[in-house]
């Protein structure tokens, strides 16, 4: 394999950064966290967009900043209520570790968000990605930024076919990065915000034009400079580890309801998905279940109808998950024991922050009942 081009030289790092802020400046899309440079907003943004998909992102982050405008708003709001907003986006630490981050910045930074690098380092949920990202968005500091898309791009860009995961080679995307963003910092006035434009011209290359399959490489800024390009290997790069089968997983879960009432359950500290609320569930075999069974033998429940309502499909980073949906109904409810588990009405559950999952069981049970 020939030898991987590590760094730009400084007449190409300039050529690309040049293309890359025209074309920024023409083809950015208009996006609610790009009309704003509160360090609050670009953070909070940022964490919802690890992960996830920038049109999913858009109404996330809109309904958080109209409930959670301010980081004292953040720091001073019940976790419940944070994860509430988060519901739905998946990887809850995230949520955890932006309240908790709220609440030293109060404490520990006058409340304000810091923008220095290193202390921004410091901070739960926040790593090298993030910090460089707000500092680059929010005052315009020429610090890297790099995602999977900047990975894909960079590259694509320098015909990197090695596996880009292993610290040596992360390195030196990290290093190319960097180079880009100071030269984008050193060829403009601070007032172009150059930096953050050239940190998420890359991201937006990236998300839009280079993209994993089929990328159009006829509408790319750096077409004629992309060494995949040139050597016909957009499609090999960047090297991918062959992904392994996800694993089936079984689940049965009860919409266990008494006297109007569905039981709930507030996940412990530990468990996966903490603090957020389920149906009572259970792992079973393939096949057939006895639902009238299962609820009795593990929640002493006795129900007098049972009937299934449907199947809901979910994936989670390495597991595809079958839920079998059952409504079962039954006199007197069993006592809910611990503060964990309640039996609420209906119109309550709508408040309580569901995972995925059970957030599209919610929605199966809703559909039946307006049904
Ligand atoms: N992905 C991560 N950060 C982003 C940003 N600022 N704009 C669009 N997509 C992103």
């Amino acid at each position: 394999m020939a030898p991987r081009p590590t760094t730009f030289s400084k007449r190409r790092a300039s050529l690309i950064t040049t293309r890359l802020l025209a074309w920024y400046a023409l083809h950015a899309r208009d996006l609610p966290w790009r009309k704003t440079r509160d360090p609050y907003a670009i953070w909070i943004s940022e964490m919802m967009l690890q992960q996830t998909q920038v049109q999913t992102v858009i109404a996330y982050y809109e309904r958080w900043m109209r409930e959670l405008p301010t980081l004292a708003s953040l720091a001073g709001a019940p976790l419940g209520k944070v994860l509430q907003l988060w519901a739905g986006l998946g990887y809850y630490s995230r949520a955890r570790n932006l309240h908790r981050a709220a609440q030293i910045i109060a404490d520990k930074h006058q409340g304000r968000l810091p923008t220095d690098h290193g202390l921004l380092l410091g901070l739960p949920g926040i790593g090298r990605y993030s910090a460089g990202a707000i500092c680059s968005i929010a005052s315009n500091q020429p610090t890297p930024v790099l995602d999977g898309n900047v990975v894909r791009v960079l590259t694509r860009l320098q015909g990197i076919r090695e596996d880009p995961k292993p610290a040596p080679v992360r390195e030196s995307l990290w290093a190319m990065a960097e180079l880009l963003v100071r030269q984008a910092s050193s060829a403009s006035s601070a007032a172009s915000h150059a930096c953050g434009a050239l940190n998420q011209s890359l991201m937006e290359l990236g998300a839009t034009v280079c993209i994993p399959a089929n990328p159009n490489c006829a509408e790319c800024p750096l077409r004629a400079c992309c060494q995949a390009r040139r050597q016909g290997l957009t499609s090999q790069i960047p090297y991918r580890t062959p992904s392994q089968p996800a694993q089936r997983m079984h689940l049965a879960c009860f919409l266990m309801e008494s006297q109007n009432r569905f039981l709930v359950r507030q996940k412990g500290p530990g468990e996966f998905n903490a603090g957020l609320w389920e149906f009572p569930t259970l792992e079973i075999k393939t096949g057939a279940v006895n639902p009238a069974e299962l609820v009795r033998a593990h929640f002493g429940f006795l129900p007098d109808q049972v009937e299934k309502l449907g199947l809901v499909r979910h994936r989670i980073t390495c597991h595809q998950i079958a839920i079998q949906i059952f409504r079962v109904q039954g006199e007197p409810p069993i006592q809910a024991s611990a503060a964990t588990w309640q039996w609420l009405v209906f119109p309550q559950l709508a408040g309580l922050a569901f995972s995925g999952a059970h957030r599209k069981i919610l929605a199966l049970l809703e559909g039946q009942k307006s049904g």
